[in-house]
């Protein structure tokens, strides 16, 4: 890349007004934003108005620019603006994990095709590095498993729920006014972008692009007060946790759902916005990376982060793609799970492999028991708008 590094910058929200601050603390005039693209013409914004354009074209075409930053949250125009970046030959940084969950496979043919390189570390756990030290790091096979709280929201709305007693719909207001959460919160809450950020994660660790369509995910919308007393009773609090392991014969599962997590594990004490992965291997057992998964400032410094690596060409080489090895994706893993229910017409979904305990009292029921992926993701559609909760145990 040339010396100087000319951004052109999509979007101004948390995050990118947080880049704004980073650079302005931290880098002299080697780096710099020549415009910024926004969709809204009339907010009010803390940078002079010749600063910004409405025009995606007056970034993309200008030669001067080298290096586009994306960072809006409508998915589909992500997508049109990185793959028109990459087929401008300009290096590109996006942390729409919505988008790259869903085109990582083009996109990652395009890379090559334009030799041009996308870096996304602030599409997974905001702060946390965890794309380029799989990359770097874990470039062999000895990975078994990644395990994590990926979502700061769906952590912080858990967090002040178990901790503090506040109510659902208010821990979730504060995340928002944090700005922690997405625009549409239901993507935090209903386990989407731990999903997403999931199929990114596993791409690097295992090779493997899996399409989000094909994973079970759970989310947290539906936890009651109910579900919080039965995990504390028992010692655990309960975490949105996404997994991706490697089986014995080569396959691979993937899922995100909440669990009960126990007080010996690295994650029970991961609170609020704060994310923290435990990666698996052979020899060396687990490691566990924390840090601040959403806000403007800890997702910025990905963001920069994935800016000076451009200064000196790096790329993912997607290493794990090319080992001889190769694993599949498979829904056959057995997840033990606790099921609250309200009604037996919406138990009667769920077809258990084994029940180990079942209770029944007036307004709280569940079971506890063993259950195929497969069956959970043949029912994932149904369970919306219904009031069951699930956790694995
Ligand atoms: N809404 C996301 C979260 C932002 O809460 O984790 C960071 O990706």
């Amino acid at each position: 890349m040339k010396d100087k590094i000319s951004i052109g910058l999509f979007g101004f929200g948390v995050v990118a007004q947080g880049l704004v601050h980073v650079l302005k603390q931290t880098q002299g005039d080697r780096i710099s934003i020549k415009k910024i693209c926004v969709k809204d013409p009339d907010k009010a914004r803390s940078l002079p108005d010749s600063m910004f354009t409405l025009d995606e074209d007056e970034l993309l075409l200008d030669e001067d620019i080298n290096l586009i930053v994306e960072l809006i949250d409508d998915a589909e125009a992500s997508y049109r603006i990185v793959k028109k970046s990459l087929q401008a030959g300009k290096q590109t940084v996006s942390a729409n994990k919505k988008m790259l969950a869903a085109h990582l496979d083009e996109l990652i043919l395009l890379q090559k095709e334009h030799h041009v390189s996308l870096l996304y570390e602030p599409s997974s756990c905001g702060s946390i590095p965890i794309i380029r030290n799989l990359e770097e790091y874990y470039d062999n096979d000895l990975l078994q498993s990644i395990t994590g709280i990926l979502n700061g929201s769906s952590n912080y709305i858990l967090s002040k729920m178990t901790g503090q007693g506040i109510d659902y719909a208010e821990a979730l207001h504060q995340a928002q006014e944090l700005g922690f959460a997405e625009s549409n919160p239901t993507l935090d809450v209903e386990g989407i972008d731990a999903l997403n950020k999931l199929v990114i994660i596993t791409v690097h660790a295992f090779g493997l692009y899996v399409s989000p369509g094909n994973v079970f995910s759970f989310g947290i919308s539906t936890i009651s007060a109910q579900d919080i007393r039965f995990a504390k009773e028992k010692g655990r609090k309960i975490k949105l946790v996404g997994q991706v392991r490697k089986n014995q014969d080569n396959t691979l599962s993937m899922y995100v759902i909440p669990r009960m997590v126990s007080q010996e594990k690295y994650i029970y004490n991961v609170e609020d916005e704060f994310n923290g992965v435990v990666i698996k291997g052979a020899f060396y057992d687990k490691q566990f990376m924390f840090g601040k998964g959403a806000g403007g400032f800890p997702t910025s410094s990905a963001v920069l982060s994935d800016i000076t690596a451009l200064g000196y060409d790096y790329r993912y080489e997607y290493k794990k793609m090319k080992l001889q090895n190769r694993l599949e994706f498979s829904n056959q893993g057995i997840v033990h799970v606790y099921l609250r229910y309200a009604v037996e017409s919406d138990f009667a979904l769920f077809r258990f492999e084994e029940i180990r305990e079942r209770y029944s009292s007036a307004g709280f029921n569940y079971v506890t028991g063993l259950i195929t992926l497969e069956n959970l993701q043949q029912i994932r559609t149904q369970l919306s708008g219904r009031n069951v909760f699930l956790a694995e145990i």
